[in-house]
């Protein structure tokens, strides 16, 4: 193999890698283990048939190669009941086996039961982040979901502007989120670990942009981040006490919520802002520095941005960063 077969090769197979975060092969849910176990039949009963047939093959071609010059045609064979029965037969085997779990999988994975102890989320996929609300907890975050280890999740989708799609690989799913139409996805996360998710449907501009994390804990930790999130936030003082004044007298007030400031709903609820490790759709960490940027110029920060500039100056970008990244 030359030189430039193996930096193509390299270069063709760079995007691939088995437990990448965004590995469909890497299951962290019983939706994503299904899947994998009809995966698993359908590539094993292809890697048997393509054996099968190259080494037929390489039979075939060996045994009645030409040896010496040929007197005339060979004998002209026409039909083989047997043979004609058992590539009809055979290749109908095999899809049955493939068909019995598919279909099993099919029902398993779509199905609408909903078991008395299952956590309902909502998620709403806006031009471009994710809304979570958890409506029998009474909480409401952006971007990052939370779930706990060995319990049923019912997500209830629905899209307040355009199509978008839900999708954590390794959990399963990938559902889209459609406007006018509520759809739902279901499964139980069985590994404790943090799940990178995108949205899976163009959107729009900053469809790239549009990404999501799943952080999947045991369900001590859960419940303990759920009583966090339900805390009021506390009285700033010094610089997040201005940034909050800045906050209240400012546009941002119509579009986000912060507890006890406002109830704006087009944007993500930040009243535990500064909780989430990553903002902006899982584009940036949540530190001071990032937020000014962000609050600076947003559309230059993510094309297509909904939030305007608001021609802050850099002291009142900074205390209102102080006081987002202080709202743990
Ligand atoms: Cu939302 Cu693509």
């Amino acid at each position: 193999m030359c030189a430039c077969t193996l930096i193509l090769v390299a270069a063709l197979a760079g995007g691939c890698a088995f437990d990448g975060p965004m590995s469909t092969l890497v299951a962290g849910s019983d939706f994503n283990r299904s899947i994998l176990s009809v995966y698993a039949i359908i590539t094993w009963a292809s890697a048997a048939i393509a054996a099968l047939v190259f080494v037929v093959l390489g039979l075939v071609l060996f045994r009645y190669r030409e040896r010496a010059p040929a007197p005339g045609l060979p004998a002209q064979v026409r039909g083989h009941t047997g043979l004609e029965l058992a590539w009809t037969i055979a290749p109908a085997v095999v899809l049955l086996i493939i068909a019995i779990p598919t279909i099993q999988v099919v029902f398993r994975t779509q199905s609408a039961a909903t078991p008395s102890d299952a956590l309902e989320v909502t998620v709403r996929g806006w031009q471009w982040w994710w809304e979570f609300r958890y409506p029998s907890l009474d909480v409401a975050t952006a971007n990052e979901l939370h779930l706990p280890r060995g319990r049923r999740v019912v997500f209830s989708l629905e899209g307040p502007d355009v199509i978008h799609s839900f999708w954590v690989p390794q959990l399963g799913g990938k559902r889209d989120v459609v406007p006018g139409r509520q759809n739902r996805l279901s499964y139980t996360p069985d590994r404790v670990g943090e799940y990178w998710g995108q949205c899976a449907e163009f959107c729009g501009v900053s469809h790239a942009n549009m990404g999501l994390r799943v952080i999947v804990e045991e369900p001590a930790d859960f419940d303990r981040w759920v009583a966090s999130q339900k805390v009021a936030p506390v009285e700033p003082d010094g610089a997040a006490a201005e940034g909050k004044a800045i906050f209240a007298r400012s546009a941002c007030v119509g579009c986000h919520t912060i507890r006890g400031v406002s109830a704006g709903a087009l944007g993500p609820d930040l009243t535990h802002f500064g909780s989430r490790a990553l903002f902006g759709a899982g584009l940036w960490p949540t530190t001071v520095d990032r937020v000014v940027a962000w609050l600076k110029d947003p559309p230059a920060m993510k094309p297509g941005s909904k939030m305007p500039n608001l021609h802050l100056t850099d002291a009142e970008a900074r205390a209102l960063a102080v006081y987002l990244t202080s709202l743990k």
